[in-house]
């Protein structure tokens, strides 16, 4: 028994004193008029897979489970959610110009093809999350169209 608190109490004392590390959660204000969904105008069906797929860690608000306060969890999801900010944030779609609006669409279709997007690890949590065939496909062929439409736009 003392030798199982020996090495029990440690352990626990490091989780509890871990918890006052807590990074700042990613709720932003709503966005105004720069989301991608409402700047881009798509069909429900295509707003609701990216929404449920990519928003979480691509945009100013994310949907956090139960253990998103319980360190170490939320430090691991705060680095992802920092991390796929600075690569694409759908939060600030609008103020972005159409040289990096058409990379990006683009983006979007080759890493959700790929299957590089949704993270592995994201997806083993939040299976609804993962990308079927025809959903890539709904996603490739809007994100094409986008493209020429703001190549063509004035
Ligand atoms: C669990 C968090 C998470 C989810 C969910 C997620 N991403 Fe990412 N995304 C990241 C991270 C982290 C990076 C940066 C590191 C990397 O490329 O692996 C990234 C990078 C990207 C990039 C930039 C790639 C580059 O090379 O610059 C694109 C585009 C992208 N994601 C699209 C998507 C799309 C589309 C979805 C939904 C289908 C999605 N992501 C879902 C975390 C996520």
């Amino acid at each position: 028994m003392r030798r199982v608190l020996f090495y029990l109490i440690p352990v626990v004392a490091t989780l509890i004193l871990i918890q006052f590390i807590r990074p700042e959660k990613n709720l932003g204000e709503p966005d105004k008029g720069t989301d991608f969904i409402q700047v881009s105008q798509m069909p429900d069906t295509l707003a609701g897979i990216i929404l449920n797929s990519c928003y979480d860690c691509h945009s100013n608000h994310t949907r956090y489970p139960w253990y998103g306060s319980v360190a170490p969890f939320s430090w691991i999801l705060n680095r992802h959610i920092a991390e796929g900010k600075a690569h694409l944030n759908f939060s600030s779609w609008g103020v972005m110009d159409k040289a990096q609006q058409i990379t990006q669409l683009d983006q979007i279709c080759e890493e959700s093809s790929s299957g590089s997007m949704p993270l592995k690890s994201y997806l083993l949590i939040h299976r609804s999350s993962r990308l079927s065939d025809q959903y890539i496909r709904a996603i490739c062929e809007w994100a094409e169209s986008e493209s020429l439409k703001i190549l063509t736009e004035k």
